[in-house]
């Protein structure tokens, strides 16, 4: 890929569209007053409370608490990542998205196309899918695929396909240097030859359905069993999985995703009727592979082969996904008898049986506490103790929450203790029912100083009421101050057009969350007049109180200081 993308443009896209437009082709809108609203996309409900500000050029749902820009909203509708969906905007303004000239000196010259290696995999693919029907030594592959039972119609919905055994085939047909961009031929000493020769082709999609790389087998014993493409500007194993595409053309949001070890699971499941397994590219489940997969199911199961490495593995799957959980996401671990893979073991007793398996795996919390105390005995304190000290490293790197609330309770009542960082509500929580997104809609305590913040960020032309005084920060203390003095000066140097264009400035910053509250709060009572002027004073009286405030408290403490020295 080139450059980043410069951050004038994005401002700009910002500016240029209009959300009500954007959000309307997806989700038609109904005007009511200001407002712009419809049933929320991301959450279902019978009455609308999702509503577009085209002020404020935002999306805010008073139901489920998601809100956002128009970037935002992509990214969460289309389940797109940041970049695609810039370029989805781009292409709804009608402009092109320019490139910062990279800074890295080896990156200039290579300029690749990158749409060129999408089309390009694809015409291999179509090729390695006829050899599998004509060449000869196809028919080898067929009887293998059959032998394993696969059948045509798995076949094709996987695109499976035949590398023949030459050292040429590919170099012969497409273009060379592309070739060996995308990893599909191997360059050695300016000699090129297929990576790929004799083995089954297993194209890897992404989640839009675009080639990115291959897996390919071999028809026997021979090693290695498989070969991957290798990393390339188009293919990043630690962000792709397999079988996500083919997933989602059955079902766009899945109840949960299986996430199984090897290709043939995958076909071999989908073959028996379950078609929402995916598998890592032959690497360990990263970040990336997980926040690509919540954004599609709340739910999902690792599957693990039950003989000793199988189980190494789930744990270290569970460690690996330990700080990504929160409430709303839920994982699974499913642990299959004996010797069997999810391959062997469909085959064995069938879709309905596995779908029980999956039905009944394990929730995480259970796994957690249960391998962990497998060898302990918590009827003695010793026990007791010892799963403590096994259980907080873990439980600590879980992400603030209701969850991590939750999980610190089960480990008290296991452990008959008190204390242990979990809070007295900590226990009445646990008995509520959770809901999605109960972290979200909790009001942050409205202070004087939120107010005022929240006045600016909705409307960040008032920055020209404050932008000539003399402000004079020194000895000022309040809670909040220094996000306070982020965004005036973000205002005052930037001088976004509106609020989404700011609220742009702090993604992915650590008061995202708290910049994305404070401009969909509500501030005025639902009777209140609200025209320009009124706001105008609104802000400046505040700003002005606030600033005479923190300097009284300054000044107090400053005498409290003095005091004290006496
Ligand atoms: N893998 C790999 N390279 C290897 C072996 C395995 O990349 N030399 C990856 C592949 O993605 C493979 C997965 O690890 O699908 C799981 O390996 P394995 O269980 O051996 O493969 P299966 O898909 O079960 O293949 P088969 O049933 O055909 O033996
Ligand atoms: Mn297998």
């Amino acid at each position: 890929m080139s450059g980043r993308i410069p951050r004038y443009f994005i401002d700009d896209l910002l500016a240029r569209i209009d959300i009500v437009d954007l959000i309307d082709a997806h989700v038609p809108l109904k005007k009511t007053g200001t407002n712009f609203v419809a049933r929320c996309p991301f959450h279902s409900e019978k009455t609308p409370s999702f509503s577009v500000s085209r002020n404020k050029q935002l999306f805010h749902c008073f139901g489920c608490g998601v809100s956002g820009n128009a970037i935002g909203f992509l990214m969460d509708f289309s389940h797109l990542d940041f970049v695609e969906a810039v370029e989805d905007l781009a292409t709804f303004a009608g402009v092109d998205v320019p490139r910062e000239a990279s800074d890295h000196p080896n990156s200039a010259p290579k300029k690749e196309n990158v749409s060129d290696h999408y089309l390009l995999l694809e015409q291999v693919a179509a090729f390695y899918v006829e050899s599998l029907r004509t060449n000869e030594a196809g028919k080898k592959a067929v009887n293998y695929l059959k032998s394993r039972g696969i059948d045509d119609d798995c076949a094709k919905e996987f695109m499976l396909g035949y590398a023949p055994d030459e050292w040429q085939a590919l170099a012969n047909r497409f273009d060379q240097h592309q070739l060996i961009q995308t990893g599909m031929l191997i360059d050695k000493d300016g000699r090129a030859y297929d990576r790929f020769r004799g083995r089954i082709m297993y194209p890897i999609r992404d989640k839009r359905g675009r080639i990115v790389g291959f897996g390919g087998r071999v028809l026997d014993d021979s090693l290695p069993k498989y070969l991957n493409s290798p990393e390339t500007s188009v293919f990043h194993k630690g962000k792709e999985v397999y079988g996500l595409y083919e997933l989602l053309r059955k079902d766009g949001k899945p109840k949960r995703i299986l996430i199984v070890e090897g290709y043939m699971d995958v076909i071999a499941l989908a073959g028996y009727g379950i078609h929402n397994a995916v598998a890592t590219l032959g690497t360990a489940t990263s970040q990336a592979h997980l926040d690509l997969l919540f954004r599609f199911s709340s739910e999902l199961v690792f599957c693990f082969d039950g003989d000793n490495a199988g189980r190494v593995a789930a744990w270290r799957a569970m460690e690996a996904t330990f700080s990504a959980l929160k409430e709303g996401r839920q994982i699974r671990i499913l642990l299959l008898p004996g010797q069997h893979d999810p391959d062997s073991m469909v085959r064995e007793e069938g879709g309905e049986k596995f779908g029980m398996r999956v039905q009944q795996s394990q929730p995480l919390s259970d796994y957690f506490f249960s391998t962990l105390s497998s060898e302990l005995n918590l009827n003695e304190m010793e026990g007791r103790s010892q799963l403590i000290n096994k259980a907080k490293p873990y439980l600590e790197k879980l992400p603030q929450g209701v969850f991590r609330e939750m999980m610190f309770a089960r480990l008290n009542e296991l452990t008959r203790s008190s204390g242990l960082d979990v809070s007295v509500k900590s226990a009445r929580l646990a008995q509520k029912p959770i809901s999605n997104k109960s972290q979200a809609n909790r009001p942050l305590p409205l202070t004087l100083a939120r107010r005022v913040m929240a006045l600016l960020i909705q409307h960040p032309q008032l920055i020209v009421k404050v932008e000539q005084k003399e402000i004079i920060w020194e000895g000022l203390e309040f809670p909040g101050l220094q996000l306070f003095k982020d965004i005036l000066t973000d205002v005052l140097e930037e001088k976004p057009a509106n609020t989404a264009i700011l609220l742009e400035h702090y993604r992915n910053h650590p008061n995202e969350k708290t910049v994305k509250v404070l401009a969909s709060l509500a501030l005025f009572p639902q009777d209140q007049k609200v025209d320009a002027e009124w706001v105008e004073n609104e802000f400046s009286n505040g700003f002005e109180n606030l600033l005479v405030q923190a300097r009284k408290e300054a000044d107090f403490q400053k005498l409290l200081a003095k005091n004290k020295k006496h």
